[in-house]
């Protein structure tokens, strides 16, 4: 709901249990002033009678020392008196940057703003628009604020808009200014890298800027594109905690910076380094969105507000409720050592097992027999496959299950036919010897006409052949941030521009080809973001699938990310990155928290081991919904202690999924945590656990908690909890 009160100059935002209050001075100046609980509406006058008004410049003209650097502000700006980090640094013809903004008018709109180009929210009840103008330059800032009743999540963006005659470049553009009035908090982030992503680190908020980025051109596995701000005492359960979350892949950037005054500025958006932007005359610069979350019941609560708006929200609609293809992944069972005398019987146990889409991995196409060649040409390696892609469609079709491919259109090798026909495509500076990654480069996308040509060149294996799945793979990151196309003066948007086109290419292959399911993928979770989600509606989480290293992954993953967006599948032992055995048991049951799935040669299993992994596939079957579509409960944190679990809860509460996994096994004796405290239940229903035999209230189950089984290392359980009803 969003309320503008014209006496007192103040917006109310609310959600579902937030408020967020802004104010308009009598100099223009636009205030922050709450945002947490929601309050009553009576309220705000108090707290402007006691945080604002003071301080605020009174006129246009009387804006003094000392003020600005201690409002809270809702988009900052430099060299005017506050020496906080801006939002936006604009430049003038002259050189001269000393931006002022002030308020002009507001509008109200149903429903969610369309970021042109860009990913977004697809819905909200209500947008409010904020247009500031600068009086120093001819620049306009539009804020907007996307609400919605039911929800914890407020999705910002803003638009700059070249309102004179002269060039303007703008130095720093950030989406979002959030001043919260006390530093009293740990901020939480999700590092890692390639096969480690998103590992929770939470410590104290100190004085000064604390900057997490990517200058990747990508998410990046290193760090992801959200922060969380957490009262000292926030645990799971309870406490206060904030969210920030960009929707956009591309190179990033996130600041908490903590004033002379002990108040805290959180900020975020395209990476400043190396960024500018020309703004020529009535051009608009689309800023990416950012959600906002607010929970006063502890991070999971903020995770499960996540989790919900950007499944029903970010994702495809269509995927947001829907199964997903269960695939088994031809990867790790034949690298690029495959020919269709190995993989019929693949894709012959796939549908043995009950999996419906066999997917074939790198190295399909052009002459690639490792990782040094053929990126760029998508047309079929005739050596491996003398009769093409056929023979593996008809054998898929033959046994009544699906056929998917690997791409990776955003690159090129220099051992291409691509490459050879236009050097000039793949990113880099002509003399300047090319940084490669795994012996590519990346295409430059910043190029409408390299756009094209991916699209033609995936289209047409999409168009010619029957494939119902795409796996879209990127395994390097940006480097060289150069186009040769761009003038001088633009080649500061090339980071920007790059995901630009990206998100062009993926916007026309997903609408040119709905029936097809893409999974997002780069060396597994290096794009892993929300920006990503709005495209394809799942990603691969991480190449690691080691069972005890994947449920870390996917513990951190689900801070702010739905289950249904993680690809999860089983893989072999000893596991390919880490050497590690673990249960085939126990890795069916990681990989059934999320899209699940296989990537090994189910061929060579066991007779027991393929029975094994039937069982695994129809059990899965029964708990699928509930775990893409139910609500997300972390139970014992694998980061804390010898143990991992974590529950789905159905949205009424008449059934739960548990897995749980002992990582390092204690011997014997008592341990405070022989039992695991359930969540999400209703206290007032009877719930029977077949697995321990147990029936017992929602309030036992969560007050007192249920027994673990004794754990081996690595060794998995999984409990299915439903509601027993009273007979009538
Ligand atoms: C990346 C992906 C893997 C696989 C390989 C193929 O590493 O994450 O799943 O597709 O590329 O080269």
């Amino acid at each position: 709901m969003i309320e503008y009160s014209e006496k007192s100059k103040t917006f109310v935002l609310r959600g579902k249990n937030y408020a967020y209050i802004m104010y308009v001075g009598a100099s223009g100046f636009l205030q922050h002033v709450y945002y947490g609980k929601a309050l009553r509406a009576e309220d705000t006058a108090y707290l402007l009678q006691t945080y604002g008004a003071p301080h605020e410049p009174q006129t246009r003209d009387g804006w003094s020392d000392g003020c600005l650097n201690e409002l809270p502000s809702e988009y900052a700006f430099f060299g005017r008196g506050d020496y906080r980090e801006p939002t936006v640094t604009a430049a003038r013809q002259d050189g001269a940057r000393m931006s002022r903004f002030c308020y002009v008018s507001h509008t109200v709109q149903k429903g969610a703003p369309a970021l042109s180009g860009l990913p977004h929210a697809r819905t909200a009840d209500e947008t409010l628009c904020i247009v500031l103008q600068d009086d120093f330059s001819p620049l306009q800032i539009k804020l907007f604020y996307a609400v919605s009743d039911n929800t914890d999540i407020l999705a910002r963006h803003a638009e700059l808009i070249n309102t004179g005659k002269e060039d303007l470049r703008i130095e720093k553009a950030f989406s979002f200014c959030v001043d919260l009035p006390d530093d009293a908090f740990d901020i939480l982030r999700l590092h890692g890298n390639q096969t480690m992503e998103r590992t929770p680190e939470r410590m104290p908020l100190g004085h000064g800027i604390t900057r997490l980025h990517s200058l990747r051109g990508a998410s990046s596995h290193q760090m992801n594109p959200f922060a969380a701000l957490l009262r000292r005492d926030c645990t799971e359960t309870q406490g206060e905690c904030y969210g920030f979350q960009l929707v956009y892949s591309g190179s990033w950037a996130i600041t908490a910076e903590v004033h002379n005054a002990d108040t805290v500025r959180m900020q975020g958006g395209i990476n400043d380094t190396a960024f500018n932007a020309l703004l020529a005359s009535g051009q608009t610069l689309v800023l990416p969105q950012a959600l906002l979350a607010y929970s006063c019941h502890g991070l999971g609560e903020l995770s499960r507000a996540y989790a919900r708006f950007i499944r029903t929200r970010i994702m495809p609609p269509r995927w947001a409720n829907a199964s997903r293809p269960i695939v088994v992944n031809n990867w790790e069972a034949t690298y690029f050592d495959f020919s269709y005398d190995n993989l019929f019987p693949i894709i012959d146990e796939a549908a043995e097992c009950g999996a419906d889409t066999f997917v074939l991995d790198d190295g399909w196409f052009g002459k690639r027999d490792k990782d040094d060649s053929s990126l760029g040409d998508w047309t079929v390696h005739t050596g491996k496959l003398p009769q093409g892609l056929t023979p593996l469609i008809d054998r898929c079709k033959q046994n009544n299950i699906k056929f998917g491919l690997w791409f990776e259109p955003e690159m090129i090798c220099e051992k291409s036919e691509l490459y050879r026909a236009h050097p000039d495509w793949a990113i880099g500076k002509a003399g300047q010897p090319p940084y490669r990654s795994r012996s590519q480069l990346t295409l430059d996308l910043t190029r409408k006409e390299v756009v094209d040509h991916v699209f033609e060149a995936v289209g047409k294996i999409l168009r010619e052949n029957e494939i119902s799945y795409v796996k879209w793979d990127m395994n390097r990151s940006v480097s060289e941030f150069y186009s040769h196309t761009l003038p001088a003066e633009r080649q500061g948007e090339f980071a920007h521009r790059y995901i630009l086109g990206v998100y062009d290419l993926a916007e026309r292959l997903t609408s040119a080809f709905p029936h097809v399911f893409f999974e997002g993928c780069a060396s597994g979770g290096g794009r892993f973001d929300a920006g990503m989600l709005y495209y394809f509606p799942q990603i691969w989480t991480s190449d690691n699938t080691d069972a005890y290293e994947r449920a870390r992954i996917q513990w951190g993953t689900s801070v702010c990310y739905p289950l249904a967006a993680m690809s999860c599948h089983v893989s072999a032992c000893p596991n390919h990155q880490t050497g590690r055995t673990t249960p085939l048991h126990s890795r069916g049951a990681i990989a059934s928290l999320g899209a699940t799935g296989y990537e090994l040669d189910l061929s060579k299993l066991t007779e027991q081991e393929k029975a094994t992994v039937r069982e695994q596939i129809r059990a899965y079957k029964e708990v699928e919904t509930d775990v893409l579509q139910g609500d997300v409960y972390r139970l014992l944190d694998p980061f804390a202690g010898d143990r991992f679990c974590m529950m789905t809860v159905r949205a009424d509460k008449t059934a739960a999924y548990v897995v749980g996994e002992g990582l390092r096994a204690v011997p014997n004796g008592y341990r405070k945590d022989a039992f695991v405290r359930l969540q999400g239940l209703n206290e007032n229903k009877t719930y029977r656990i077949a697995e321990c035999n147990v029936t017992a209230s929602g309030a036992a189950l969560m007050r007192f908690g249920v027994a673990l089984p004794q754990l081996f290392d690595y060794q998995c359980f999984v409990w299915h909890i439903a509601e027993v009803r009273a007979k009538r």
